[in-house]
């Protein structure tokens, strides 16, 4: 009786503090979990203006995709609109939203928009606000189930941002065909340059468990857009391609499906000898050509719509066809034509560079490849990174963009952080991308730049395609640091636009993140929109690479000279002397510069005309140099250096005075993040210029601040000690 008593009291009080939570708003916790996906009740002025015009969900017919359509709107338009949103079978009165394609929805194909829909694709869509049946409804309508789909969480998108959707009238469709999350996960569940957590996908419990979890990346992920997952590391197993891990594979391409997310997986060349017992990969090889015909055939039957291998070959310890004294075509061509039958594609890396002692490592890649152009299966990408050497703070456009017109060539941009300050630092990365897609290659005179290079527009490619290496993990908010999140975002964004400007993708996400009071989310994207420069300011200004601390990459080591190979030595790369510092890439030194076009080449080549946030990266300059603003270049690095620590403090402050527009609990982690930040910059400052002040003999100029430890301490001691 007493027992019973009891816990009937603690059942009651267990209920009280679940409505006093609901009351409170606090049931939620604000851990970040959400992203931008957070469909909590808008502004009530909102809410007057949006209420009549949503009263109803009608996604006519079922699928796995229009039921994720459905449930996405009905629960998104429920919690924005804070009352209940029904799904209907029909459109009974004002305010339904319908959604589906002509072959499912008989009303959608009723309304006569094939030739529009034709025109554009399965994953584009239309939204138009019409009257149907006598009623004023909105219509999401797609040729294929995922543009709906897409279709839909632009709709919810634009309540989000408090955007009018009473005369609607949008016509989307995305510009480049593969947008694809690169993961560098380990079957082990470590992540290669992963700073959230460890793998989202728990091999050792697929394919039986799968991590609801899943469905909540796949819905992120189709929310931007991404229509791909490569699941392991480019660094590969063979394991990968064994049946068992195929297997959880599928299980794992079975969650993704309804989202319209292929898998892809990376492949290691060497996996004919690994796994099938063979004694070559030499890739004009017929057994080797079989090898590769069988294994796409069982992946296939396993997994339909498997999108491809991914393929990182003789670079960095990697095998490849070079290792058989074969061209990257060839070892690429035998992968595609194993995937060629069933729709597949070989995404082929451009990340080569050789081990020889007395080269250019920015030069590398270009020369490998350029020569293998027009050679190329018409199934295979080859998949370019940014810049010529690894993903650095800043670094001009990779010259093969604009050097392969006869081979479909995608970017590879890189989400997770490894330079950039990991996940401590809060660096907005649409500036830095955005930069390298506007680059002019000149290919084909003016206006030829990254974008049109990629989306197909300039040499006329046939598949088309953006990756980005993510940054996702098993930490509760996903990407470590809460705006990192805004990065993954915009990769999707940007895949599917590359015309879409920062500064809209940076006030949609932090509207649809954090808040919708104006003067916040001002303060909000100012720090994101001017983070990036403020990040290239405290670490490698001017056209600095490459002076972090080895192995980890967190971190200033300029004077790091100890790596087995050369090219992984910052002094390889900054050159400085008792004359000046940086790389002459001009014909005086590697003459690298020759890779691009003119104009840029000789832009480039000119101390005159080198846009200055390049200039030592392809110079060699004196210290006494007088640069653009009338400072000596080595005042101007000081410069630089002081300016980045000073922006981290006041976007320190900005935050700061954001207290109580923005949640307490996310408000207080971003906030330790930046504290952590302004210590990383300071360090970059001093330990680079007391570094690089061993060369110059300059004292600092007024206005920078003094270094807080000695060389000698900065060098015994790694920032991640
Ligand atoms: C960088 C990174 C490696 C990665 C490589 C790649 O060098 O540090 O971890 O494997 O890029 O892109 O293949």
């Amino acid at each position: 009786m007493k027992a019973e008593r009891s816990l009937r009291e603690i059942v009651s009080r267990s209920s009280l503090l679940v409505v006093l939570l609901l009351l409170t708003g606090t049931a939620e916790a604000e851990d970040g979990y959400r992203l931008w996906l957070r469909y909590d009740a808008l502004p009530a002025r909102a809410l007057r203006a949006y209420r009549p015009l949503v009263t109803s969900v009608v996604v006519q017919g079922r699928s796995a995709t229009l039921d994720a359509a459905r449930a996405e709107l009905v629960e998104g338009c429920a919690g924005l609109l804070g009352r209940p949103i029904p799904s209907a079978d029909r459109v009974g009165r004002d305010g339904a939203i319908v959604v589906g394609t002509p072959k499912s929805s008989p009303l959608i194909d009723g309304l006569g928009w094939t030739r529009q829909l034709d025109a554009l694709g399965a994953e584009g869509f239309l939204i138009r606000s019409v009257r149907l049946r006598g009623r004023a409804v909105t219509v999401i309508a797609s040729e294929g189930e995922a543009g709906a789909l897409y279709g839909a969480f632009h709709f919810l998108r634009l309540m989000q941002t408090l955007r009018p959707v009473g005369n609607l009238n949008v016509s989307e469709r995305p510009r480049l065909q593969l947008r694809v999350l690169d993961h560098w996960d380990n079957l082990d569940g470590t992540i290669e340059r992963g700073y959230a957590g460890r793998s989202l996908w728990d091999w050792k419990t697929l394919p039986d468990v799968i991590d609801p979890r899943l469905r909540d990346y796949a819905r992120a992920n189709a929310s931007v857009g991404v229509n791909g997952s490569v699941l392991n590391n480019v660094n590969a197993s063979s394991q990968s391609l064994g049946v068992e891990y195929l297997r959880k594979t599928a299980a794992v391409a079975d969650a993704f499906r309804p989202y319209g997310i292929r898998v892809y997986l990376a492949a290691h060349f060497s996996a004919p000898i690994e796994l099938g017992g063979l004694k070559t990969a030499d890739p004009l090889d017929a057994e080797v050509a079989a090898w590769w015909k069988g294994k796409a055939e069982e992946i296939y039957r396993l997994i339909p719509d498997f999108g491809g291998f991914l393929v990182k070959a003789n670079s960095e310890g990697q095998p490849g066809p070079r290792t058989y004294k074969r061209t990257h075509a060839e070892g690429a061509n035998v992968l595609a034509a194993a995937l060629a039958p069933h729709g597949g594609v070989c995404i082929w890396r451009a990340f080569v560079y050789d081990a020889d002692t007395d080269y250019d490592r920015a030069a590398a890649a270009y020369d490998s490849l350029q020569p293998s152009d027009g050679r190329f299966a018409p199934n295979v990408l080859l998949q370019v990174k940014n810049g010529p050497i690894d993903f650095q703070p800043r670094e001009p456009f990779h010259p093969l963009f604009g050097s392969m017109p006869k081979t479909q060539v995608m970017l590879e941009v890189q989400i997770t952080q490894e330079y950039l300050g990991q996940s401590n630092n809060l660096v907005f990365l649409a500036p830095m991308w955005r930069e390298v897609l506007d680059s002019d290659t000149y290919a084909k005179g003016k206006g030829s730049t990254v974008a049109r290079v990629i989306d197909g527009s300039l040499f006329g490619g046939r598949i088309t395609g953006m990756a980005g290496v993510a940054n996702t993990g098993s930490d509760r908010n996903w990407t470590g640091h809460h705006f990192a999140q805004a990065n993954w975002y915009a990769f999707g964004r940007l895949a599917w636009n590359p015309g879409t400007p920062s500064r809209r993708i940076a006030g949609e996400w932090a509207e649809m993140t954090f808040t919708h009071g104006r003067a916040a989310l001002k303060t909000v994207a100012r720090v994101m929109l001017e983070s990036h420069e403020a990040a290239v300011d405290y670490m490698t200004p001017l056209g600095l690479h490459h002076l972090m601390w080895g192995g980890h990459h967190y971190g200033p080591a300029p004077w790091w000279d100890a790596e087995p190979r050369a090219d992984w030595n910052p002094v390889t790369y900054h050159r400085a002397d008792a004359v000046g510092v940086g790389y002459d890439r001009t014909k005086t030194g590697s003459n690298s510069v020759r890779q691009y076009h003119p104009p840029a080449r000789e832009r480039f080549s000119d101390l005159k005309t080198c846009p200055e946030k390049f200039l030592l990266w392809f110079h060699h300059v004196p210290w006494d140099y007088r640069v653009r603003s009338g400072r000596t270049l080595w005042d101007e690095l000081a410069t630089h250096y002081q300016r980045g620590v000073s922006w981290v403090r006041r976007a320190d402050a900005g935050w700061d005075s954001l207290a109580g527009a923005v949640d307490a609990e996310r408000h207080a982690e971003v906030s330790k993040k930046l504290a952590l930040q302004e210590r990383d910059a300071a360090w970059w400052r001093d330990a680079c210029l007391l570094y690089f002040q061993t060369f110059s003999k300059r004292r600092l100029p007024a206005g920078v601040e003094g270094p807080r430890m000695t060389l000698e301490e900065f060098k015994a001691r790694s920032l991640l000690d």
